[in-house]
């Protein structure tokens, strides 16, 4: 059903989302205003900086771009603080077995992250092995929702976009599928990923068990 599967990293394989949001949240807190998971929806799939961007938008701040670096650095610092601990523990359900399940079928696989630190996270995590190619925050130019993390990803497997599906957790990463010309599947929220062509809880949901050694298929 296709040939080359392309995933989002944060809150698809590995659950460092929430680090992300305590990074924010507490940089929030230290400039004075509240940060809900609401506000952080609009982050996720989005890049260090934009995040940031978007974050002073939320509170109303204008700094500098100076203070701009230095509160990007002062974030990140924490987030890889938080993260310093990952084990395979924190792989989420079905993703290392949906994964090595897309291998043994001949599907190709790429990683396509907005984050920097993807490459540390998957070292950490030990699944780089099982990917054909990554494509993380340091190797684009522009964030999603915008296509190019996913075509570089698709480049370096050499599959046509159109025979690739995206895993995604972000509105904006089902965006960037969309307009590559890809299938998205969206892994969360039905709600929040209305604009997915199928939305699943977890990549367990992908395998045709559903995850369960024994069990009904989720599959669509
Ligand atoms: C994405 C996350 O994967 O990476 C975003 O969904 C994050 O929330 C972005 O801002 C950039 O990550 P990093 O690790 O480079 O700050
Ligand atoms: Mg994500
Ligand atoms: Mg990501």
């Amino acid at each position: 059903w296709c040939k080359g599967a392309i995933f989002d990293l944060d809150g698809v394989i590995v659950d460092t989302a929430r680090y992300h949001y305590l990074a924010w949240r507490r940089l929030a807190e230290e400039l004075g205003f509240e940060f809900t998971p609401e506000h952080n929806e609009r982050l996720k799939g989005v890049s260090r900086m934009r995040s940031l961007e978007i974050l002073l938008e939320v509170g109303g701040i204008s700094v500098s771009p100076e203070e701009k670096q230095q509160l990007a650095e002062k974030k990140n610092h924490w987030y890889v603080e938080y993260i310093s601990a990952l084990t395979p523990d924190a792989l989420l359900p079905g993703a290392r077995e949906f994964l090595t399940w897309l291998r043994e079928r001949g599907v190709k696989i790429a990683l396509g992250s907005a984050s920097k630190n993807a490459p540390l996270i998957l070292d950490r995590l030990g699944i780089t092995g099982l990917f054909d190619a990554v494509v993380d925050g340091t190797m684009v130019e522009k964030a999603k929702p915008d296509p190019e993390v996913f075509l570089k990803g698709a480049g370096l497997m050499d599959v046509d976009p159109r025979e690739c599906v995206v895993f995604e957790d972000a509105v904006a990463g089902i965006e960037a599928a969309r307009r590559g010309g890809m299938k998205a599947v969206g892994v969360g929220d039905p709600e929040v990923l209305a604009e997915a062509d199928w939305v699943v809880r977890s990549l367990a949901e992908c395998l045709p068990t559903g995850g369960a050694s024994e069990g009904s298929s989720e599959e669509k």
